[in-house]
C-alpha cells in the first residue's frame, strides 16, 4: 500500500530563495511550510496524503508541521506521518524538519491537557511513538496556560531539548508579555526560542497588532504564521457559494455563519489585484504575509496538490506593490 519506492526530485533545492533564516538561528525554513492539522486523518486516502507529501518534498518543502491532537482522530496525522517517515521518507530523515506540539486537549483526566510538565513530557514522548521515530525538530508548548507557571512549562521546554527528544523548541499563540519571559528565560537556559507560530494573514493581524511579531523580530526569533489563508477564506473557495469538498461541510473549524456579505466585500479587493497580477487570490494573501517584516515562513494546508501548487509558487510571484499593500492593508473584517 506505501509508496517506498519513492526518490526525490534532483531539483528540490533549486531555489535557494525559497528558504529563510529562522531569527537568527542557525535554521533555514522553506517560505512555505506545510501542516497537517486537516487532510491527513483516518478520513483522508492514504495514498493521495502520502503523494501530498511527496510533492511538498519535491518541490522544497522540509518542513512539516504536526501537534498531538491533529487528525481526526486525534493522534491520527502523526500516525500517518510516521508512516510515510517510515517508508518513502526514510532515507531523507536530515533533510526534514519535522514539528510537534502539546498543549490542546490529548486524553482524559488532569494530565492529557495545557502546559504542565508532566503533560509535555508526557505527551511529546506518545508523539514520539505514533511517528515512529527518535527526536522531533522542533517542539512548542500549543498555547498559553493562566494556570500553570510559565517557569514549568518552560523548564520542561528545555529539559525536553536537553533529553534529545527535540532539537529545537517554540511558543506558540502566547500572549506578549508571556512571549517575553518566555524568550529570556529560554536565552538564560541556552535553549533559545527557533521560533514563534501564530495566526496572521489579510483577516487576522493579531500579532502585528499585539506587538508580537515586532517584539520577535527585535529579538532574533523566527515567526511561522498559522492558518495563512484563513482556512481557504482568503484562497477564494467560497466566493461561489460551498463546494461539497470544501473545509466547512467536512470540518466544524470553519463554519458557513463566517461568509457575510461583508466578508465578500472585502475579498472582492483581493481578487481584483490577483486578477490583475494574473495570479491566484492565495498566492496574493501568502505574498502579504511573507512581505511583512519578521515572517520566516507560512504554513499553509491543503486538500489537494494542486492546491499545495498553486500556493508554493507565491513564494516566486514578484513583490507586491505599494499600491496593492494599501489596499490590501485596508482589508478588515
Ligand atoms: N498553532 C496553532 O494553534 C495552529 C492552529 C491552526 C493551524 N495550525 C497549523 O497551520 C497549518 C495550516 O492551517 P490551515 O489548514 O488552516 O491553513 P490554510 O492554508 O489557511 O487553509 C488550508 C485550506 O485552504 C484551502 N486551500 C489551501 N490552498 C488553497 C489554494 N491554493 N487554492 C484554494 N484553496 C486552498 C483548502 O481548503 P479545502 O480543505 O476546503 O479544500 C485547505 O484545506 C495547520 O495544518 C497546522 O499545521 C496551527
Amino acid at each position: 500500500m506505501e509508496n517506498a519506492n519513492y526518490i526525490a526530485s534532483d531539483t528540490r533545492y533549486s531555489h535557494p530563495e525559497f528558504y529563510r533564516r529562522s531569527g537568527n538561528s542557525g535554521i533555514l525554513l522553506p517560505k512555505i511550510s506545510l501542516g497537517l492539522w486537516k487532510n491527513f486523518g483516518h478520513t483522508t486516502d492514504f495514498l493521495l496524503a502520502q503523494e501530498l507529501l511527496h510533492y511538498a518534498f519535491d518541490n522544497g518543502i522540509t518542513h512539516f508541521d504536526l501537534a498531538n491532537n491533529y487528525g481526526p482522530p486525534p493522534g491520527a496525522a502523526e500516525v500517518l506521518f510516521g508512516q510515510v517517515l517510515n517508508s518513502s521518507f526514510s532515507s531523507y530523515r536530515d533533510e526534514l524538519f519535522i514539528s510537534t506540539k502539546a498543549g490542546y486537549e490529548m486524553w482524559a483526566g488532569p494530565y492529557g491537557n495545557w502546559g504542565s510538565r508532566k503533560s509535555l513530557i508526557s505527551s511529546l514522548d506518545q508523539s514520539l511513538k505514533r511517528m515512529r521515530t527518535d527526536y522531533v525538530d522542533l517542539f512548542y508548548i500549543h498555547r498559553y496556560d493562566p494556570a500553570t507557571p510559565l517557569d514549568e512549562t518552560l523548564q520542561a521546554l528545555v529539559d525536553i531539548v536537553r533529553s534529545g527528544k527535540a532539537l529545537y523548541v517554540g511558543i506558540s499563540r502566547w500572549p506578549l508579555h508571556a512571549t517575553i519571559y518566555g524568550l529570556e528565560y529560554l536565552k538564560k537556559e541556552k535553549v533559545p526560542c527557533l521560533c514563534y507560530q501564530g495566526r496572521l494573514n489579510l483577516l487576522d493581524r493579531s500579532p502585528i497588532n499585539e506587538g508580537i511579531l515586532s517584539f520577535l523580530r527585535d529579538n532574533n526569533c523566527g515567526f511561522v504564521s498559522f492558518s495563512p489563508l484563513a482556512q481557504g477564506l482568503l484562497a477564494g473557495r467560497y466566493m461561489n457559494g460551498i463546494p461539497s469538498n470544501s473545509r466547512i461541510r467536512k470540518e466544524t473549524s470553519l463554519v458557513a455563519d463566517t461568509l457575510t456579505d461583508e466578508l465578500h466585500h472585502q475579498l472582492l479587493k483581493l481578487k481584483h489585484i490577483s486578477e490583475e497580477r494574473n495570479e491566484t487570490m492565495a498566492q496574493v494573501a501568502l505574498n502579504w504575509i511573507l512581505h511583512q517584516d519578521g515572517v520566516t515562513s507560512v504554513i499553509v494546508g491543503a486538500s489537494t496538490k494542486e492546491q499545495l501548487a498553486d500556493s508554493i509558487q507565491s513564494a516566486y510571484c514578484p513583490k507586491l506593490t505599494q499600491e496593492e499593500l494599501d489596499v490590501l492593508n485596508k482589508i478588515y473584517i
